[in-house]
């Protein structure tokens, strides 16, 4: 018994992160049921779906389990940086044959609301995480009223004291080298922490490369053990953790747990599409980096076309998730061909450990590294 597995209910200290269009309830529930805490991303599914795999999902496993929901402050749409976006995208929707003019702008992913929240409430999640920040206090105070556990991502220290002073029972240190997006929410430049930080502090518009908030970023090992000095809620370590001897190593760094993503890509369970697993076993995995390109924020995935032609950061992208609608034909078309030049093919810096095996064979070689830390 951790404190993170006292605070989780679960054996294990391990989280399967939650990752948003590569998976459902199936790996979750395996992950569950092999002692870990296994996650559901909501961020882009409709009530329906959402309601369909949290019934899934709590019939799945007996075991605790976790429900993971994006948090942004939606954009105001600019039409003048939509333009600059579509004019960029032009020549590959030419050489495409497809017609930029015919694109609905669209919103794309939505964040939390009260009507995600009446979706999940009666699942009465045993485990709820946010990626870019917090919901407002009120829809925060909602999802605690259930007796859920409330986790978040931070990127940096400050933002780690932020989810520790707002509310958050632990705190997940994202490392630079993580897969995804960056679930980064403060500005560097906003004033230090006073107990509550202004608004204007909070989510800043990234619809430009921003290299002061990538500069702010570190990799895992030297993030984690200054989040550690810095809060007293767990903080659980993620990014490049691939196997038994990283998980260790977090551990002995001082972490209360581990979330581990891309290790369980190629998972049995894992809806992966075919090209990104490929992708993922080839030599191209070698070379990710981060980019805006696909969303309007930066994520980690595997240098492809796309990220080289456009970015891989670029500041015609608009903010996120508005740069989403634009590149959808593009991805259908190049992949209709077998191609994924126009896909996200996100993937953390350490693919290593991605390997087409039962998520439940994933979990218990992980866990191998808490035997030494325990
Ligand atoms: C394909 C993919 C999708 C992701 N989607 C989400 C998501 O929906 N919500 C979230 O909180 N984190 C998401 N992440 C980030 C993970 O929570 C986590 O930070 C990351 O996977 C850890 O680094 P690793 O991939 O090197 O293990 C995603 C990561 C990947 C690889």
């Amino acid at each position: 018994m951790t404190t993170l597995t006292a605070l989780l209910g679960t054996s294990l200290p391990l989280i399967q992160a939650p990752m948003a269009g590569v998976q459902g309830a199936a790996l979750a529930a395996a992950v569950c049921n092999a002692g870990g805490l296994g996650s559901l991303p909501g961020a882009m599914l409709t009530p329906e779906a959402l309601e369909r795999e949290l019934s899934a999902l709590s019939a799945g496993t007996p075991h605790p389990w976790n429900v993971n929901f994006f948090c942004h402050t939606p954009p105001v749409p600019d039409a003048a940086h939509e333009a600059r976006w579509r004019a960029a995208l032009a020549p590959f929707f030419a050489e495409a044959g497809l017609d930029i003019s015919a694109v609905p702008a669209g919103a794309g992913r939505v964040p939390f609301s009260h009507a995600v929240a009446d979706v999940i409430e009666p699942f009465r999640p045993p485990v709820v995480s946010f990626h870019f920040g917090l919901p407002a206090p009120d829809l925060l105070a909602r999802v605690k009223s259930w007796g859920s556990v409330v986790l978040s991502s931070a990127t940096t220290v400050d933002e780690a004291r932020w989810l520790e002073a707002h509310g958050a029972d632990a705190v997940i240190a994202q490392g630079l080298e993580a897969g995804g997006h960056r679930g980064t929410f403060l500005s560097p430049h906003a004033p230090p922490l006073r107990g509550s930080l202004p608004p204007e502090g909070r989510d800043p518009a990234w619809g430009g490369p921003a290299p002061d908030l990538l500069t702010s970023q570190m990799g895992t090992f030297a993030l984690l053990p200054q989040i550690v000095s810095a809060v007293r809620v767990p903080v659980i370590a993620a990014g490049g953790i691939a196997d038994a001897a990283g998980v260790a190593t977090a551990m002995a760094l001082g972490a209360a747990g581990v979330q581990v993503g891309t290790a369980y890509l190629c998972s049995a369970e894992a809806t992966t599409s075919a090209l990104h697993r490929a992708a993922l076993q080839s030599e191209a995995a070698r070379h990710t980096a981060l980019t805006n390109v696909f969303t309007g924020r930066p994520a980690r995935g595997i240098v492809n076309r796309a990220m080289r032609e456009l970015g891989p950061m670029s500041l015609a992208a608009p903010a996120f998730p508005l740069a989403t609608a634009a590149m959808a034909p593009l991805r259908a078309h190049f992949e209709a061909q077998g191609s994924g030049d126009f896909s996200p093919l996100w993937a953390g810096q350490n693919v290593s450990g991605c390997r087409s095996l039962p998520a439940a064979e994933i979990t218990h070689q992980l866990a191998r590294g808490f035997e030494c830390s325990l």
